[in-house]
C-alpha cells in the first residue's frame, strides 16, 4: 500500500536511489538537498520505502510549478505517478499551477492528458532538439474535488 507524505532530510538517500539522475549527477543531488530543506517534496512510500517523489516550487511567474514528478524505475507502471500527481493536484493553493516536460517524454505528456492537465504552450531552445512543453492543470479541477456531494461526503 502507498503512502504519501512530505520529503524530509532523512529520504535523501533513498530518494537518490529512485531518481536515475540524482545517482549520476551530483547537481541534481545538491537540488534534492535544497528541495528536500524548504519543504517542497512529496514522497510515495511503499512498504516503507520511499518509490517516488514530487517538488512543486512557487516559481513560474509567481504561480506554482511542478518542478519534478520521479518515480523507481522497479516501480513504474503501477499508478503511483498517478497518486503523485493525484496528491499534488489536489493541495490546496492560491496560484496557479503548471508543469512541463519535453517533447520526447511521451510517458508523462500520457499521464498530464490522463489527468486533465490542458498545454499551455510550447518553448524552443532549453534541450537542444528536444522542446519544453507546457501545461497547465485547470483551477475547476481543483474546485470540483473540493465539492462536497448531498450526503456530506468529500468528492
Ligand atoms: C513519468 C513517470 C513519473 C510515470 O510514473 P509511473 O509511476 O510509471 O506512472 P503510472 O504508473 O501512473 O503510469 C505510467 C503507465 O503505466 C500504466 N499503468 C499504471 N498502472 C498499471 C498497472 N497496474 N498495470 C499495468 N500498467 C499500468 C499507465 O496506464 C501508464 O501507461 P502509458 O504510459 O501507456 O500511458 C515515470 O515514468 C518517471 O519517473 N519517469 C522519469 C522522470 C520523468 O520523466 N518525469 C517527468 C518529467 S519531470
Amino acid at each position: 500500500m502507498e503512502i504519501i507524505g512530505d520529503g524530509t532530510a532523512e529520504h535523501f538517500e533513498d530518494l537518490v536511489a529512485v531518481d536515475q539522475i540524482a545517482q549520476q549527477d551530483p547537481e541534481r543531488r545538491e537540488e534534492l538537498r535544497k528541495w528536500l530543506k524548504s519543504g517542497t517534496v512529496r514522497i510515495a512510500i511503499q512498504d516503507g520505502s520511499p518509490v517516488g517523489y514530487t517538488v512543486v516550487e512557487p516559481s513560474f511567474f509567481g504561480n506554482d510549478f511542478l518542478v519534478l514528478i520521479a518515480v523507481g524505475d522497479q516501480h513504474r507502471k503501477a499508478g503511483i505517478g498517478q497518486l503523485l500527481m493525484g496528491d499534488v493536484e489536489s493541495t490546496e493553493r492560491h496560484t496557479k499551477l503548471f508543469t512541463s516536460t519535453n517533447l520526447s517524454n511521451q510517458v508523462m505528456q500520457r499521464l498530464l492528458a490522463r489527468r486533465g492537465w490542458v498545454s499551455s504552450g510550447m518553448v524552443f531552445g532549453l534541450d537542444e532538439g528536444d522542446p519544453e512543453l507546457f501545461y497547465q492543470f485547470p483551477q475547476s479541477f481543483h474546485l470540483a474535488s473540493e465539492r462536497v456531494d448531498a450526503d456530506g461526503a468529500s468528492l
